[in-house]
């Protein structure tokens, strides 16, 4: 199958790695960056454009820009990776927009378009014969959509309820094994790469918010946003929050969980016990379903990283492969 990858960052070079490591039957025919691109029907190396990133930062010609990849590359599924814009969803949407309208399949690992238009986008999936996947959109590496699709097919969905922010999860746990403080913690997160310059999507509980969103529509198809969710980050926490928790062998845990039935849809610091299957170390992800026939099954794993969302990104790519057999 052949591929075009719009995104050379963290996500774009997992993806890229391991399609030149690992004999998966994927061909890269277009590749692009912020600044530059570079497209051949024949394949192209991913050795060779890493390579060439790493030395001088644009991965092909400086003349070629990630639209004419879109629009001109010969390529059966688009692998969206970009940045993350929650307000506008764009460039993501509108690249998403015109590689669907060409009957291309696409595979995306960005919040926002799923989080703001995955009606619009679907149904132009739909009218265009292909596919649009999102794995790696919730929680990194843990096949989330897989599981719901297929190992828990025929169940019904009674709610969710996750760890989805590895950030978040990293700042409470050294808070609750060390004592530190908010702001100490953060910093340490900041140290170890865990945390970005300005935290504020994920302290405040927005990137959780973000998943919970993409979950629930895709869950019970609804269309809720951003804005229905209440919503409490874990800025104002205190170690005495934590400690008091801790006599009662309990932890705080950032949870995000959907209850159709009592119209919950909430990301909030919750005290929960120690033992629970939610209470996860370090930047770990965890998402219990609850279902009608399986009753509770929780899916525990990395949320983030370059090699696991290029995990969740690869499962996607193979599963178009071999429901849509007629790519080449
Ligand atoms: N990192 C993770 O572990 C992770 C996990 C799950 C989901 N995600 C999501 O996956 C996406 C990619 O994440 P990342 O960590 O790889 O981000 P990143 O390291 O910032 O890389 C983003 C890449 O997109 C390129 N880019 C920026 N604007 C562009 C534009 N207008 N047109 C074409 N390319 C553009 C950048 O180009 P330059 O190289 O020229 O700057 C860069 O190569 C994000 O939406 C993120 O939320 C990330």
């Amino acid at each position: 199958m052949r591929v075009a990858l719009i995104g050379l960052g963290a996500v774009g070079r997992g993806v890229a790695e391991m399609i030149a490591k690992k004999d998966l039957g994927l061909t890269i025919t277009g590749i692009a960056d912020s600044k530059s691109g570079c497209m051949d029907c024949n394949g192209i190396d991913p050795q060779r454009v890493l390579a060439q990133k790493k030395q001088t930062g644009a991965c092909g010609d400086r003349s070629i820009t990630a639209e004419d990849i879109i629009r001109d590359a010969e390529y059966d599924a688009l692998i969206e990776v970009t940045p993350t814009n929650a307000l506008s969803g764009e460039p993501a949407t509108g690249y998403i927009r015109a590689a669907l309208s060409r009957q291309k399949h696409v595979v995306t690992s960005n919040k926002g378009p799923i989080a703001l238009a995955y009606k619009e986008l679907r149904t132009l999936a739909q009218e265009n014969g292909v596919t649009l996947r999102y794995e790696a959109t919730v929680a990194g590496a843990i096949p989330v959509m897989h599981t719901l699709e297929h190992g828990l097919c025929g169940n019904e969905i009674l709610g969710i309820h996750g760890v989805l922010n590895g950030t978040c999860n990293y700042i409470l746990t050294r808070m609750a094994a060390e004592g530190l403080t908010y702001e100490q913690a953060l910093m340490e997160a900041r140290e170890m790469g865990y945390a970005e310059a300005d935290p504020t999507y994920d302290v405040k509980g927005i990137d959780a918010a973000i998943k919970l969103v993409i979950l629930t529509n895709t869950i019970w198809g609804n269309s809720v946003k951003l804005s229905d969710v209440d919503l409490t980050g874990i800025d104002l926490l205190t170690p005495d929050a934590l400690r008091l928790a801790e006599d009662e062998d309990c932890t705080i845990r950032l949870i995000a969980e959907a209850i159709p039935e009592k119209h919950l849809l909430r990301v909030s610091p919750r005290i929960i016990e120690k033992n629970h299957p939610l209470v996860v170390e370090g930047t770990l992800n965890a998402l219990t379903l609850e279902t009608d026939m399986a009753k509770e099954i929780t899916l525990i794993g990395k949320g983030a990283g370059s090699i696991e969302t290029a995990s969740a990104i690869i499962g996607d790519l193979l599963y178009i492969r071999d429901r849509y057999g007629k790519c080449t």
